[in-house]
């Protein structure tokens, strides 16, 4: 199975419609009436999510201006005040979902749990309790390196309770990572746990932050939290490290919601982009929580019975918009899963299904292609009826595996929601909604109503139907990043400038390569720039370079992405030596387990090349272009003529 090429997505002419008696009974229930909505929003965009935010979300203050917009900076509701966990939690207990299930937790070696709202609600406010203990108070940033256990989330909600920016940093990534980021961020606190389940094994989590704050590596952390969920050998620092246990069996459940000023920062998410180091992606409190719950509602079409399901982690943005913050907005029964598709339990995603009876499942087309290889044997074995929505996310998805997914997981029975969208988008930009939009195997279909996408040149352009372009936002949303932390003239250039404003119109540059159909139905390309999408992770080709040259061997590195059966993409790195290292098969695996101790598991080369030198332009850029040619068996396109050395290309494709 391939990744999805122009030439089989020119081809692929599929449509299903949404079916009837789910249509009947969704949110919207008809193309005509997306159209519609579609085009209210588009006419008057705020009045369009003013009239949502008064109706779906409780506010101890109302706004006074629904927009200020200063390119690019925006800002939302502005003056309004409320606080994300009020809307979570506290107006649910008023209703009957007071003994719901809020959180299902499945976890790895048969654990489970389940946490009502009125249970999630007072554990949220002991452990803001114990955070303002800790010193935490609203502004502070606190770093959160958590496993798939109920308190990650529980330590997001804390953190937002107090209004305390929350930076999640995912369980995968390494002490030398987690480091960057609490720097960053200059966090006061983390919270972490011993260690976590991840295929089967216990993985450290402590003793990475201990490695992180050892010699004074992090000195804005003052104090470390943990969560007890190996039982791993760990060592606690007098007077800097706490069990949360402990704390918070002495703490009140009492903690009143802070007051938050709509714009307020809610969470700064870290993520790679094309140079340097990863980006604190900031997201504030109001439209973030309006669009997370809007989404989730609509796309999801979410229903008040539903056991909804989103196997990512709370390390990234998914996790924080889809398992934490929509769902709970909207009341929902979300459920949190810890382990993850493996050949030693291949069944144990529907064992899940079953268990829990999910009716909403979402997941990334990596997960899918896995399940693929796993053998139809084992969703077969399981009673998958209760699925009524399937819902992808992470990469462009290959037309086969989407139809595996809608015949052999949904019966042919469920409309497959294939989501785009970003870190930095917050929530959901284009995406089918169930009961309305016919589906097209490998498209993302049409934008969420009040999201103007377009696609253009790098002029800024419009191009034409089915020519390939770049994909742009043409209008402020209520989720989109407001800035980077700390640097607003990257947010600038990285995301408004790249495509220059016309006549003062400013648009955003998502950084993916897209076409849209006679339809107005989008096809994703894949990305544009130096980034590369690894089992629907995103990654830096530059982090990933920086990482190998910091090995005393690297004279120089030049990463690229390839295609892989399942990951979607793989990491090929071309590496040159100095003098004094000689090209091996250990120094390979070295390099390899070098990249995985300063970024993460997640960056491990699938392939490391040593050359003599690499391909460079006459003023020395590196040309990855050959590079990604190379790497992927391809002949090398293109003019080679700018090249500086011309055999260096003939000797790369020899060694290969
Ligand atoms: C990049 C964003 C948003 C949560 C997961 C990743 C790619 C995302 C799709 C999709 C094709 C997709 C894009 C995008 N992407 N969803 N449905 N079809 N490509 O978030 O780490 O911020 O990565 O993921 O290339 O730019 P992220």
């Amino acid at each position: 199975m391939s990744q999805p090429t122009i030439e089989s997505i020119l081809q692929e002419q599929r449509l299903f419609s949404p079916p009837t008696d789910l249509a009947a009974q969704a949110e919207i229930k008809s193309l005509a009436e997306y159209e519609q909505l579609y085009a209210q929003a588009e006419a008057d965009p705020q009045a369009f999510w003013a009239e949502l935010a008064e109706k779906e979300l409780e506010w101890f203050e109302k706004w006074d201006t629904v927009l200020d917009w200063q390119p690019p900076f925006a800002k939302w509701f502005v003056g309004g005040k409320l606080n994300i966990t009020y809307n979570c939690l506290d107006r649910h207990l008023k209703t009957w979902r007071r003994n719901k299930a809020a959180l299902i937790w499945e976890g790895e070696p048969g654990d489970s749990r389940t946490l009502t709202y009125a249970q999630l609600h007072r554990e949220v406010c002991q452990a803001a309790n114990v955070l303002k203990q800790l010193g935490v108070s609203k502004g502070d940033r606190v770093g959160i390196y958590m496993p798939m256990v109920p308190e990650a989330a529980i330590a997001m909600l804390a953190c937002a309770r107090i209004g305390a920016p929350h930076t999640v940093v995912f369980g995968g990534f390494s002490a030398e990572a987690v480091k960057d980021r609490l720097n960053d961020a200059e966090a006061k606190l983390v919270i972490t746990a011993d260690g976590g389940f991840r295929k089967d094994k216990a993985v450290p989590l402590k003793a990475a932050v201990d490695q992180a704050l050892a010699n004074n590596g992090a000195p804005s952390v003052q104090n470390v939290l943990v969560v007890q969920r190996t039982q791993a050998d760990i060592t606690m620092e007098n007077g800097r490290d706490h069990w949360w246990h402990e704390l918070i069996a002495t703490a009140s459940a009492d903690c009143p919601p802070e007051p938050m000023d709509s714009e307020d920062m809610l969470f700064i998410l870290y993520t790679s982009g094309t140079t340097g180091r990863p980006k604190g992606v900031v997201h504030t409190t109001g439209g973030y929580n309006l669009y997370t719950h809007m989404t989730c509602k609509w796309a999801f079409d979410l229903k008040d019975t539903d056991v909804y399901w989103c196997t990512a982690d709370v390390g990234w943005i998914t996790g924080h918009s889809y398992i934490v913050y929509g769902p709970l907005s909207n009341g929902a029964t979300s459920l949190m899963y810890e382990g993850a598709p493996r050949t030693s339990n291949p069944g144990c995603f529907w064992d899940v299904v079953e268990k829990y009876g999910v009716n909403i499942f979402y997941t990334a087309p990596t997960a899918i292609r896995a399940f693929i290889k796993l053998g139809n044997q084992h969703p077969q074995a399981r009673d998958l009826s209760s699925l009524r929505v399937l819902g992808t996310v992470g990469e462009p998805i290959n037309p086969e595996a989407w139809i595996w997914y809608q015949q052999v997981i949904g019966g042919g029975q469920c409309p497959i929601i294939d989501t785009w969208w970003q870190t930095e988008t917050g929530g959901f930009m284009i995406t089918p909604l169930p009961g309305a939009t016919p589906t097209k195997p490998g498209s993302a279909t049409r934008p969420f109503p009040g999201i103007l996408a377009d696609v253009v040149d790098l002029d800024g352009n419009p191009v034409a139907d089915n020519d390939g372009g770049y994909l742009v936002i043409r209008h402020p949303w209520p989720s989109m990043m407001r800035t980077v932390y700390g640097d607003d003239d990257r947010f600038r250039r990285t995301y408004w400038e790249h495509i220059p404003p016309k006549d003062g119109n400013y648009v955003y540059f998502a950084g993916d390569g897209v076409r849209r159909d006679e339809d107005g139905y989008f096809w994703i390309m894949g990305r544009v720039d130096d980034v590369i999408n690894v089992s629907g992770h995103r990654l830096g080709t530059m982090e990933i370079e920086s990482a190998l040259v910091s090995h005393p061997a690297v004279a120089e590195a030049a990463v690229v992405g390839r295609p892989d059966d399942l990951k979607g993409e793989d990491v090929c790195a071309f590496v040159t030596l100095e003098h004094t290292h000689s090209p091996n098969d250990d120094l390979k695996t070295e390099l390899k387990q070098h990249v995985v101790n300063e970024i993460g598991a997640i960056a491990r080369p699938g392939e490391i090349r040593f050359a003599d030198a690499l391909p460079k332009t006459r003023s020395g850029k590196i040309i990855r272009r050959f590079l990604r040619n190379l790497a992927s068996g391809e002949d090398i396109a293109g003019d080679a003529s700018t090249m500086e050395d011309q055999s260096v290309l003939e000797k790369l494709r020899q060694g290969s």
